[in-house]
């Protein structure tokens, strides 16, 4: 089956290495034309683990091209993904769907009777029938259908989450489009895979639902983490015993200091808006967005509190500062409000992370960069975890704790060693727990 993926940013480019890898033929389409080359030339734009291999391997396969011209995709395609961007409106909350209407308008003018238009972006309920408005308005004679098929990948396991997800979303109320949509995933079917189809408006709510879900289950183990630190319990025993229960599940149950991203902040705040638009009061919803925002701003605080001494004058080295392990992304990172705020009460702040420092320079001002972990922390008063990369897991703490003023690590993860790293010399802090 030919595919047409249109957006070439981390969802496009994800799904269409793996629906090529499924057997599809697709061609990725980006307006921009330098991310084509880059990726004609075997250059992959964004970090992702095994994303290069999988575009390399399926483009000397001959199923997976790009191009900048969608007219030229479109030929023979049976589907058409819209995965385009939907930031938040400025100066709003909702979601700016600009990119995913002009994507449509071009699809109506170059599709062919039987395509089926499938939006992997995030998208409103209610989108997919606007979008099926302005292509009946542009080709009143085309033979269409509009799909929600949303995306459940998370950075730094897309591929994996694409090729063994827990379920796949078919949002569709037209049978013979449906049934086209369970084609494409046959492959994926014939592994075991869940294909659940449902109506077009309900897989769009879907998608939000489960992001919101998601939001407020961090929220709830990051107010308990408080809890536990009042009272003197672990929280990785909390979870452990909430997690076991089948209803709750041990997943997205480990504190930090609060969720960023591309999605989570983003996605909470544009279902609030669509359910505010409806007259629909989602409270606890807005409870997990103002929860997350006060402990981002509050974390610098919390890192003076453990340190038990005002940073004023002091410097302080910050490992990690992607929003999560295993990306480049900054995005609504926690890191930002850590450092910003550290800034803010007077410390010189030095900084490190495996992937995020060239990303890292468009967010932050007035910062040290360093070249690694032992860098970062050489003279530092305090050291503050805040990304769980796997290598801060095997540092020399010894070493480290040589190279520091003081040493004390705020480890806003819970990812280090106790023993190791208090045998090292460090007075170590952590999340929710009574040490
Ligand atoms: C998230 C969802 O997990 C995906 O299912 C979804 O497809 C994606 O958004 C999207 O809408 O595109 P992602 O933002 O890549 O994926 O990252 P997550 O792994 O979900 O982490 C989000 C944030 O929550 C990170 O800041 C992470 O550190 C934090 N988090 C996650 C916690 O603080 N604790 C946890 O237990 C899990």
């Amino acid at each position: 089956m030919k595919v047409v993926i249109v957006g070439s940013g981390y969802v496009g480019l994800v799904s269409g290495a793996c629906f090529s890898a499924l057997g599809h033929s697709v061609v990725c389409v980006d307006s921009n034309e330098q991310k084509i080359e880059t990726l004609k030339a075997g250059g992959v734009p964004i970090y992702e683990p095994g994303l290069g291999a999988l575009i390399k391997t399926n483009i000397e396969q001959n199923r997976l091209a790009f191009s900048c011209d969608l007219e030229g995709a479109m030929k023979g395609a049976d589907f058409v993904f819209i995965a385009v961007g939907t930031p938040t409106r400025q100066g709003g909350s909702e979601a700016d769907l600009t990119s995913v209407y002009s994507v449509a308008s071009a699809i109506a003018l170059t599709a062919d009777d039987g395509i089926i238009i499938v939006t992997k972006s995030t998208v409103p309920v209610g989108t997919g029938e606007a979008l099926e408005g302005i292509v009946r308005a542009a080709r009143p004679d085309l033979v269409f259908a509009v799909v929600s098929n949303p995306e459940f990948l998370k950075e730094g396991s897309a591929i994996e989450d694409f090729m063994k997800p827990d379920r796949v979303v078919v949002g569709c109320d037209l049978p013979w489009a449906g049934e086209k949509m369970k084609a494409l995933y046959e492959p994926l079917r014939a592994m075991g895979v869940t294909i659940l189809h449902t109506g077009r408006n309900a897989a769009e709510v879907i998608k939000y639902a489960a992001n919101a879900f998601l939001a407020i289950k961090i929220s709830f183990i990051n107010e308990i983490a408080d809890f536990c630190e009042a009272v003197g319990a672990d929280v990785a025993e909390v979870a452990d015993g909430l997690g076991k229960d089948k209803r709750i599940g041990r997943a997205f149950l480990n504190p930090g200091p609060g969720y960023g991203g591309s999605c989570f902040p983003k996605d909470t705040l544009a279902l609030l808006a669509t359910a505010q638009s409806h007259a629909v009061n989602l409270r606890v919803v807005e409870s997990s967005i103002s929860a997350n925002d006060a402990r981002k701003r509050g974390m610098g605080n919390r890192v003076v509190r453990a340190l038990g001494q005002s940073v004023r004058g002091k410097t302080i080295a910050v490992l990690g500062l992607t929003f999560k392990a295993n990306t480049d992304d900054m995005r609504e990172a926690p890191s930002l409000d850590i450092v910003t705020s550290l800034q803010r009460l007077g410390a010189r702040v030095r900084v490190y992370d495996p992937k995020g420092m060239e990303q890292a320079r468009q967010y932050l001002r007035d910062v040290d960069y360093t070249a690694d972990p032992y860098q970062c922390a050489t003279g530092a008063d305090g050291i503050v975890v805040a990304t769980e990369w796997k290598e801060f897991e095997h540092l020399d703490f010894v070493r480290l704790a040589a190279l520091t003023k003081h040493a004390a690590i705020v480890d806003l993860r819970n990812i280090l060693d106790v023993r190791k790293v208090e045998a090292a010399g460090f007075e170590l802090h952590r999340i929710g727990s009574p040490r």
